[in-house]
């Protein structure tokens, strides 16, 4: 794959007059299969697997124009962003070998999410899969679209996702993607993640996730801090062959609908990841005494009602809701009801299961 994207890549005179504005929305993704621990160019150490989400995005619009040299200017909610802005300059220059025209471009992007900044949702999958899918479309008005149906090549966008930062690959496909080397789904891959859409029980594509904001705080300890102390840890080895087994098991439950193998797993996984910090060195803890409340209330809930709710954390505190549309209802009061109290300030939000990147301008 990436010999051909080498291969393809544009490496002839930028035409004069070449300028205009391209605009993506990327989503930020749920991981039920954690990926935690990483190896050579933010490869991961074990397969991963996500519900791609639909409220919780990143837009992003680049203005482009030939120019005599790379320059560019990035823009947050409006403010110039330096921060942010070194980390694409960063991609860029490792990576300007796949697209060589960057070098005769000068470009301004701009880009906000659509959820709250204090909300302690990571938006670093859905900024950089939406960045990524500007770059593409600015490619492909040099060199034509990269799929005979005329849209991006999403295995492509998945692999420089991946590239800007290691879950933002599995942001790209609707539904559900799959990113990791695994011998139980046919096209697996440590360098680009797949959907998962055909293989999925259709109960899986009414999912929401309901994300109860715990804390907005910013983490005290990074993802990469956190992949890098993997490392050492004692428990490595044994995490990565039960993640490969959990993921043998979510994707036989997946196809068949075995909500209860989910609710066991999806449960299960978010546990492992945040004692995986607890047993690092150091050692660190993200979860809030709310965030443990929470998960009993939750577990409680589930075994008086039989209503098939689980729960899932991201590295953070807050707790992301999984349960299908036909419980929405329900749920939703739950929610209101009981949980809001352990809540930041009362605040969740209702995402679901969604589509992937939508073009903002045609
Ligand atoms: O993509 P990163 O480097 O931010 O790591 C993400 C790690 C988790 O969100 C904790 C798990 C996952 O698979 O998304």
């Amino acid at each position: 794959m990436e010999n051909n994207w080498l291969n393809e890549a544009f490496k002839g005179e930028v035409p004069n007059g070449f300028l205009g504005k391209v605009g993506w929305a990327s989503p930020s993704n749920i991981a039920l299969v954690k990926y935690w621990g990483k190896r050579g160019k933010q490869l991961p150490q074990n397969p991963s697997i996500s519900f791609t989400l639909s409220e919780c995005r990143s837009e992003t619009f680049v203005t482009y124009e030939k120019a005599d040299h790379f320059e560019f200017r990035f823009f947050f909610d409006g403010k110039e962003n330096p921060d942010f802005g070194a980390k694409i300059d960063k991609f860029l220059i490792d990576y300007q070998v796949f697209f060589p025209f960057i070098n005769q471009l000068s470009l301004t992007i701009e880009s906000r999410n659509t959820f709250p900044h204090s909300s302690g949702i990571a938006s670093s999958a859905s900024s950089m899969s939406a960045f990524v899918m500007c770059l593409l479309d600015i490619e492909s008005k040099l060199v034509g679209p990269s799929t005979g149906s005329g849209s991006l090549d999403l295995c492509k966008a998945s692999y420089f996702s991946r590239l800007a930062s290691g879950s933002a690959a599995r942001s790209v496909f609707p539904k559900m993607a799959l990113w990791g080397t695994t011998n139980c789904f046919k096209g697996s891959s440590d360098e680009y993640a797949v959907s998962l859409e055909n293989d999925i029980h259709p109960v899986f594509t009414t999912y929401h996730d309901s994300i109860l904001i715990v804390s907005g705080e910013t983490k005290s300890v990074s993802s990469r801090a956190g992949h890098a102390l993997m490392e050492e840890n004692p428990y490595a080895p044994a995490r990565y062959a039960q993640a490969n087994e959990n993921i043998k098991n979510l994707l036989k439950a997946l196809k068949s609908g075995d909500l209860d193998t989910f609710i066991n797993i999806t449960e299960s996984e978010a546990l492992q990841l945040h004692a995986l910090m607890m047993c690092s060195n150091p050692s660190y803890i993200l979860m809030k005494p709310n965030t443990l409340r929470i998960i009993e209330i939750i577990r409680q809930f589930r075994e008086e009602t039989k209503t098939p709710l689980c729960f899932t954390l991201d590295a953070g505190p807050n707790v992301h809701l999984l349960y299908p549309d036909s419980e929405a209802a329900k749920v939703e009061h739950f929610i209101q009801d009981v949980l809001t109290n352990y809540c930041d300030q009362g605040r969740w939000i209702a995402d679901r299961v969604g589509n992937g990147p939508k073009k903002l301008l045609q």
